[in-house]
């Protein structure tokens, strides 16, 4: 999918709040080299290298876009364009950090152990990736494909929720881990305009399936999902929508041996 830094940073400083959360909890005091995965725009790889300004550190991504506005502000970070399905570290890594990005691949149940695999001894495993594939945000989708005239152009990229529970990443990563922490925090973030939960979802998993369509159509989706959003979101009186958001934070440590 090509992604729209524009769109995705609309919502920047709430869809970093996580990350800082996350990063808050990796307790590494000097980890040498540093991963990224699914940078993006950088903003989080940013917050990496201010954290450990020594480290090597490494944004992965396969969107040109997002890669390029990463770039303009590159400080002293390297930016690898890959499908994080090919990544492997020239040597294994101290940290490895995702943020918003490893729900977009398939096969946790390969990849997690292998991500595991790619750490040195002592080395952390620090991810997030949103939980809430089963709220009306995302629900919705599914109900504007199914009922609207762009249904067999669609259907195809409907798919069951592709991040398990809690305690199916606790089983992937113990097995390497000395030491597991797993949690979930639902946010509830306080939106300001019109449609902005469509507006939200626009930036990430709405994108796919408005790609697919022609200018027409895509607007009649859009309009149609909009409508849909704002009843199971409606505007308080004070004009703000709240948005509760789900999401699933997980840190391994790998065994020393
Ligand atoms: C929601 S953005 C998160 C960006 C960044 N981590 C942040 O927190 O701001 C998801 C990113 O994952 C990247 N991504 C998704 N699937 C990928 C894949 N298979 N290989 C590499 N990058 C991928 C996308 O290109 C996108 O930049």
């Amino acid at each position: 999918m090509a992604w729209n830094p524009s769109q995705y940073l609309k919502f920047a400083e709430a869809r970093l709040r996580p990350a800082a959360d996350l990063l808050a909890r990796v307790t590494l005091t000097a980890p040498r080299t540093i991963y990224d995965l699914g940078c993006g725009t950088g903003n989080v790889t940013r917050m990496l290298k201010a954290r450990w300004p020594e480290a090597a550190v490494t944004g992965v991504d396969s969107s040109a876009e997002m890669l390029a506005q990463a770039a303009q502000d590159s400080g002293d970070i390297s930016w690898q364009r890959l499908n994080l399905a090919d990544w492997e570290p020239e040597q294994p890594a101290d940290l490895i950090f995702s943020n918003a990005a490893l729900h977009w691949l398939p096969n946790h149940a390969q990849l997690f152990p292998t991500l595991m695999a790619r750490l040195a001894a002592g080395g952390m495993l620090a991810v997030q990736m949103p939980r809430n594939f089963s709220s009306p945000s995302h629900t919705l989708i599914e109900e504007t494909v199914r009922q609207g005239p762009w249904r067999t152009k669609l259907e195809h990229l409907l798919r069951p929720p592709p991040v398990g529970t809690p305690q199916q990443y606790y089983a992937l990563l113990d097995g390497q881990a000395d030491k597991t922490e797993i949690w979930e925090t639902e946010y509830l973030e306080v939106l300001a305009g019109a449609d902005p939960v469509k507006e939200w979802i626009k930036g990430t998993w709405l994108k796919q399936f408005l790609d697919q369509l022609e200018p027409c159509e895509r607007s009649a989706f859009e309009a149609d999902y909009a409508q849909r959003a704002a009843q199971a979101y409606p505007p308080l009186p004070n004009g703000k929508t709240l948005f509760p958001f789900k999401r699933l934070f997980m840190i391994a440590q790998k065994a020393l041996r």
